[in-house]
């Protein structure tokens, strides 16, 4: 079972679960401030669960390098759409500041 490291945890979870959700259902605080409560669920339009990510995922969909081409986000910025992840190996995960975690400062890191 792959396992994801993020904010001091180690999760197991199935091949090809969806990075949201694994991250929400073991209490790692993947938005935010705002944007905790303000977010679209998981459809890939609010572009607010952008995290960086060490490990093996699948290709960026449509849906993730849409929404990162916009402001404040960057296409050229390494970040992914949790919502649009697909865990297929062993993960690190680090959150960045700002609404939409497209910040410079560090939030949170795989150790915690
Ligand atoms: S939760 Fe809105 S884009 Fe991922």
């Amino acid at each position: 079972m792959p396992q994801v490291i993020a904010q001091g945890q180690t999760i197991e979870c199935s091949p090809k679960t969806n990075l949201r959700s694994c991250l929400l259902r073991n209490g790692i605080e993947l938005y935010n401030g705002g944007a905790k409560v303000i977010n679209c669920r998981g459809i890939g339009t609010c572009g607010t669960c952008a995290v960086y990510i060490e490990g093996e995922v699948n290709q960026p969909n449509w849906k993730d390098k849409a929404r990162r081409s916009l402001p404040p986000h960057s296409p050229t910025r390494e970040l992914r759409l949790a919502c649009q992840t697909q865990v297929l190996g062993d993960l690190k995960v680090t959150k960045y500041d700002g609404f939409w975690g497209q910040g410079s400062q560090v939030v949170w890191t795989p150790k915690g």
